[in-house]
């Protein structure tokens, strides 16, 4: 991988950002070893969804941050919800598989924070299903704690423990 940087994509506004952002994500958000991760339903993503998400995202308080190399290929994708009376919530995260344990996730997870800080929020959320050992240390290595289980959130019983750090 060359030089990469984390971009923002607005893909309900730029039309470019829409047409790189739906196949990273679909590709990503599938992955066979990914996919259990992210979803709460254990059904495959579609265009339909992906698009519907991708044409409303600010609507609905979302940002999409991107790690792209000079081609501007997507190698990982991280998801934003912010809600300034609630909450600023790691709302998904993945990372191309070949491209695992590079250091890509925690600089998108670093660069979450950072963007929390700098709009002057006070905690950081991110939830992350039991069985998920990965994002898990991940998240811990950055000093998020587990606050509150919801018990059988995914389709298969599985927990989601929800966590927080303190900025
Ligand atoms: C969880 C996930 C986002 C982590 O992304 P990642 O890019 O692999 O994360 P990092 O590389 O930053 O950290 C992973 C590990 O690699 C290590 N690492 C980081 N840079 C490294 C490097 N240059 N060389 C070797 N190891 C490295 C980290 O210390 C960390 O070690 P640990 O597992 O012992 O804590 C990624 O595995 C993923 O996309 N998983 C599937 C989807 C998913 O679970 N998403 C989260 C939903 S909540």
């Amino acid at each position: 991988m060359t030089e990469h940087k984390i971009v923002e994509l607005i893909p309900q506004n730029n039309e470019e950002d829409y047409n790189m952002i739906l196949p990273a994500f679909l590709s990503i958000w599938n992955d066979l070893e990914h996919h259990k991760f992210l979803t709460f339903t254990l059904q495959l993503f579609t265009k339909e969804m992906a698009s519907s998400f991708f044409k409303h995202h600010l609507d609905q308080g979302c940002r999409y941050f991107a790690v792209i190399d000079d081609l501007k290929t997507i190698f990982a994708l991280s998801v934003i919800k912010i809600n300034n009376i609630e909450s600023f919530d790691i709302l998904g995260l993945g990372v191309r598989p070949e491209f695992k344990h590079k250091g890509i996730g925690g600089s998108l997870i670093k660069h979450a924070i950072d963007l929390a800080a700098s709009l002057g929020f006070k905690a950081i959320d991110a939830s992350v299903f039991a069985d998920n050992t990965n994002m898990m240390r991940v998240l811990l290595s950055f000093n998020f704690m587990p606050i509150r289980i919801n018990n059988h959130a995914r389709a298969d019983g599985i927990d989601l423990v929800v966590m927080k750090k303190y900025l």
